[in-house]
């Protein structure tokens, strides 16, 4: 590993919501130079990497993961040049780009969904997965797959007379990889964006690309509830809709074409499921993806002995050459700080587990301030998913994700806390209601969060161990403290978590110097043979020679 190791494994992502980070223009929606804007305050606060969720033409009706065009840049966010100019200064800094692609979807308004649903003889006629219905009206869908939001994946259209899949949202009709056309458009796009120098792609539900050929029924479970153990759901194990060899496939031919440029580009994939189950995108012998998410950590209890127990399955399904991926939130779950009823101590603790374990870390914009689940009113909420209800029941109050997209704090101005340049621009969802989280106020604040994640993150590139080193997890003798060690070389550091509201005290063999806790102000501590953690306290020790 020593030598080898890569940029994407060093790396500490930052995911930005463009709609919602910074607003250049006073619109009151997001743009691509607000991120031109704010590239100081994230070189400042230490990031290498930066996903931005879809900003390509689309009617938003799922908040831009509905695209009608994949080589452009919509209008609302800006334009080319400044897509270019965002790219150029964002390297001049150290830092990459990774984009958003929806390989497995289009808008309905794509203009190659709008050509194919017209007859059965257009010339995008296979461009998406159409059927016939069953029964004697011909109207009853093909088979039982749901889609991953719940009813059926099958949506009829009366103008073609024939059922499309869609195994998100009714408008996101299914692109038919089958169909070699529709490969070669879509890598296309992949080709066009690396021509322009991005450094890689975050891949929406790429588990969902193909679909049985013979249009099997999927198996029963008795899974109702989405969970991030297994992609059993609404009571269907998606065993023909997902997951299928000819994704695979696909993945190590996108593997094939990043690697055919340089300097080396990345690839992360977004799939629900277990890590034996994202596994396979990797590839055999690494020929697959780089990366993908692993959602566990977001599904966690605050629990040390569950959090030990995610670390060791992990070691075991993705040992070396296998890089694991981890992340606690992004713009499809509820803020972190809210999830842990927001108890800054143990988000504290998280954000340090997140930063020091092995593999690459993913922080959802706002977090490094501890930007709070916003109470977005009935009226104002935006996210389809809040509308839904399956079989009576809204999805809404469980799965809304509009609390976590709301605008960026920078300040604590009342109507867009500083994310418009003028303060009485009104944002494209309401601020979040506790308006003393702000950048501004935290980045004179010592004890903030922000203050936090800075150090945090320094202290994770002053230590090569903690970015590429091996990982040891300690024993399970305590069930409150979860404790690892990562070793690089002649660097060996040991984490220790207290996930508990007691005081814990540890003897040690060695003597140790502690490097950083979570309790900034004791940071530095001298050179000790017995440790103590306050309450959720966590800290990173160095052994001595
Ligand atoms: C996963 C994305 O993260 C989510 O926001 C989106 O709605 C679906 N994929 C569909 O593209």
């Amino acid at each position: 590993m020593a030598n080898q190791a890569k940029w994407w494994q060093k790396a500490v992502f930052y995911q930005i919501y463009p709609r919602s980070f910074s607003d250049s223009t006073n619109t009151g929606v997001g743009d691509l130079r607000g991120i031109i804007n704010k590239l100081d305050y994230l070189k400042e606060l230490g990031i290498d990497g930066i996903w931005i969720s879809p900003f390509f033409p689309s009617p938003q009706e799922d908040c831009g993961y509905d695209i009608t065009d994949f080589g452009s840049v919509n209008p609302e966010y800006g334009t080319m040049k400044d897509f270019e100019e965002l790219l150029k200064k964002s390297h001049k800094n150290d830092i990459k780009i990774i984009l958003d692609i929806i390989l497995n979807h289009t808008s309905a308004q794509h203009p190659w969904f709008l050509e194919s649903k017209k007859d059965q003889t257009n010339e995008k006629k296979d461009w998406y997965v159409w059927r016939d219905g069953r029964g004697k009206s011909g109207k009853k869908p093909p088979n039982n797959w749901n889609s991953m939001i719940g009813g059926s994946a099958w949506e009829w259209c009366e103008e073609r007379k024939q059922f499309y899949l869609h195994q998100f949202l009714t408008f996101q009709p299914d692109l038919n990889w089958r169909n070699p056309d529709v490969q070669i458009a879509m890598f296309n796009y992949i080709r066009f964006w690396l021509d322009k120098g991005v450094d890689g792609f975050r891949l929406d539900i790429i588990q969902t690309l193909f679909e049985d050929k013979h249009f099997k029924n999927n198996p029963k479970s008795w899974r109702f509830f989405p969970s991030h153990n297994t992609n059993e759901a609404l009571f269907q194990k998606p065993k023909y809709t997902q997951f299928l060899p000819e994704t695979i496939e696909v993945c190590r031919k996108l593997r094939e074409l990043v690697s055919s440029y340089s300097p080396e580009r990345m690839l992360v994939g977004e799939a629900a499921g277990n890590p034996q189950m994202i596994k396979p995108l990797y590839g055999k012998n690494g020929d697959g993806l780089h990366l993908s998410f692993n959602f566990k950590f977001a599904g966690q209890p605050f629990s040390a002995r569950k959090f030990r127990r995610v670390l060791e399955e992990t070691q075991e399904i993705l040992p070396e050459p296998y890089w694991p991926c981890y992340v606690f939130s992004n713009h499809d779950s509820n803020r972190l700080i809210s999830r842990q009823k927001q108890n800054i101590e143990k988000a504290k603790l998280l954000a340090i587990l997140l930063l020091t374990v092995r593999g690459t870390p993913f922080i959802y914009y706002g977090e490094e301030i501890g930007m709070l689940q916003a109470k977005v009113p009935k009226e104002k909420q935006l996210d389809p998913i809040s509308k839904i209800k399956i079989w009576g029941i809204p999805l809404g109050a469980r799965y809304g994700r509009d609390g976590c997209r709301t605008p960026m704090q920078w300040d604590d101005s009342p109507i867009n806390a500083g994310f418009s340049k003028k303060s009485k621009i009104v944002p494209w969802l309401p601020i979040g209601q506790n308006k003393s989280i702000n950048v501004k106020s935290e980045l004179s604040d010592e004890k903030s969060m922000l203050t936090y994640f800075k150090k945090l993150i320094k202290v994770r590139k002053q230590y090569e161990a903690l970015q590429i080193g091996q990982l040891d997890v300690s024993e399970d003798s305590n069930s409150d403290l979860l404790i690892y060690k990562r070793t690089f070389q002649k660097q060996q550091l040991t984490i220790l978590l207290n996930f508990s509201s007691k005081i814990q005290n540890i003897a040690t063999i060695n003597k140790v110097k502690q490097i950083f806790s979570t309790k900034l102000f004791k940071e530095q501590k001298d050179v000790s043979d017995e440790i103590t953690l306050e309450p959720f306290e966590g800290i990173i020790v160095e052994q001595m020679k």
